[in-house]
């Protein structure tokens, strides 16, 4: 079979890697990859916001399966311009990706269908938000409506933080058409997990649950970041919590896309924040987390691609999704100056040192080929994961993985899973 993945960061290059596992799959093709992917797939120069040209190129070379990796494509209808050409893809519609692709779509659905999120208005006008917030004072969260890159939500200490937000997006229109409406909501407090499930609509299946790192430096300090590191198993999400978190969160927020006749197919990510009352939901996303899936799908079992068929298909029901009794971890490797300004074309070495090791697999995020040789390309390099039989001996592998690469300026944290560690204690 032929498949194609779209997109080129370190999620993609893990769906490759597994895709490839395959005995199904003769032949992948990624659009347009990076040096990482390359090993295992034929990149092509094909953007994976460039639609038309995808399903060309998904029907001139007969395609059989496209994956999706990012949630550009998908907000903009990649599913939906595949399925009327008759192209098996997998990935949410349109519609159903407007639970990432408008976060005012997303809070009035959780509103409407009673499922936890934190307690929010929407605002177009810069005064009635401003009013709202003097109101309600800080801390309080400002977001902007649309896709912004990972930049679209501000926690506001401050009031004055949470009015220059407003008038970032609602006056100076820096997130453009995204940022036209604006959701402020309740500042909550608690753990973070990334619960993700498969969804064909009818059956949900969650996998292994996960953490990511948000922000820059050790501690949980500095800016935000796409992530910088992630672990699963996430023993915050007990067994019962998994649970609740099907039962109250999952469950009902496909039942209520059906009720709008939505068929939800594709991965639903919910981020979550356990608070004192509960797992509260603070963003849906529509597709796998990166770099969540550089943990969690090393954990997967069964074929991905028989499931992700399954899903197209509707007929997740008849597939049982094994996970391995381990633990993974991956560490992400950055440009210096990330999230901020960085410089690119920095040779990689010491990747095959680190491959060699036992239970690692590096994952190329930023990276390209150049005159032969691995350099730089973006602000995530590579996401340095470790499988092994505990959240500490996968943290200290994949530690040991990645003080044998080596690149100038390469940024870390050197704490991914401190939180889990404190609970394995
Ligand atoms: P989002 O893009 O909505 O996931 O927000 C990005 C990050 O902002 C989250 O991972 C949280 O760390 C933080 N955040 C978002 N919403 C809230 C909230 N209501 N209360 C506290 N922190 C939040
Ligand atoms: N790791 C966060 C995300 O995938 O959105």
């Amino acid at each position: 079979m032929r498949v194609l993945v779209v997109g080129g960061g370190g999620r993609e290059h893990t769906l490759v890697w597994k895709i490839a596992q395959s005995p199904k799959v003769e032949k992948i093709y990624a659009a347009p990859g990076n040096a990482g992917i390359s090993q295992a797939a034929e990149c092509i120069p094909i953007q994976p916001t460039q639609i038309d040209e995808l399903a060309d190129f998904a029907e001139e070379k007969r395609v059989e399966l496209t994956v999706v990796g990012p949630e550009g494509p998908l907000v903009v209808g990649i599913i939906d311009t595949f399925q009327t050409r008759g192209l098996k893809i997998f990935g949410p519609s349109k519609q159903a990706a407007r639970l990432e692709g408008s976060k005012v779509f997303a809070k009035e659905l959780m509103r409407d269908y009673g499922i936890p999120t934190a307690q929010f208005e929407v605002f177009t006008s810069p005064d009635k938000a401003i009013g709202y917030i003097k109101a309600k004072g800080a801390p309080i969260v400002v977001k902007a409506d649309g896709l912004a890159a990972g930049k679209g939500a501000v926690v506001a200490m401050t009031e004055e933080e949470a009015i220059e937000a407003v008038e970032k997006m609602l006056v100076k229109k820096a997130f453009g058409e995204a940022g036209e409406k604006v959701v402020i909501e309740e500042y909550l407090q608690g753990e973070e997990a990334s619960v993700l499930a498969l969804s064909d609509g009818e059956t949900i299946v969650p996998l292994v649950p996960s953490q990511d790192h948000k922000r820059a430096f050790d501690g949980d300090q500095g800016p935000n970041t796409g992530g910088m590191g992630a672990y699963a198993p996430a023993p915050v999400i007990t067994e019962e919590l998994m649970q609740k978190i099907n039962s109250k969160i999952l469950q009902p927020t496909v039942e209520a896309m059906a009720n709008k006749d939505i068929i939800y197919k594709g991965v639903l990510y919910a981020g979550l924040i356990m608070t004192a009352q509960g797992p509260q939901v603070l963003e849906f996303n529509c597709r796998f987390g990166d770099p969540e899936s550089q943990a969690q799908l090393p954990l997967m079992k069964t074929d991905l691609v028989d499931v992700l068929l399954a899903i197209c298909d509707q007929r997740l029901k008849d597939v049982s999704i094994e996970e391995e009794n381990k633990a993974a971890v991956c560490v992400v490797m950055a440009s210096e100056g990330y999230p901020g300004a960085y410089e690119k074309g920095k040779e990689i070495t010491g990747l095959k040192q680190a491959e060699q090791m036992e239970g690692i697999v590096v994952f190329h995020a930023g990276t390209k080929l150049e005159k032969g040789k691995i350099v730089t390309n973006g602000g995530r390099v590579l996401g340095v994961t470790a499988v092994a039989e505990s959240i500490s001996a996968a943290v200290n592998r994949a530690y040991q993985a990645v003080e044998r690469i080596r690149f100038q300026g390469a940024h870390y944290r050197g704490d991914i899973g401190f939180r889990a560690l404190a609970r394995e204690r």
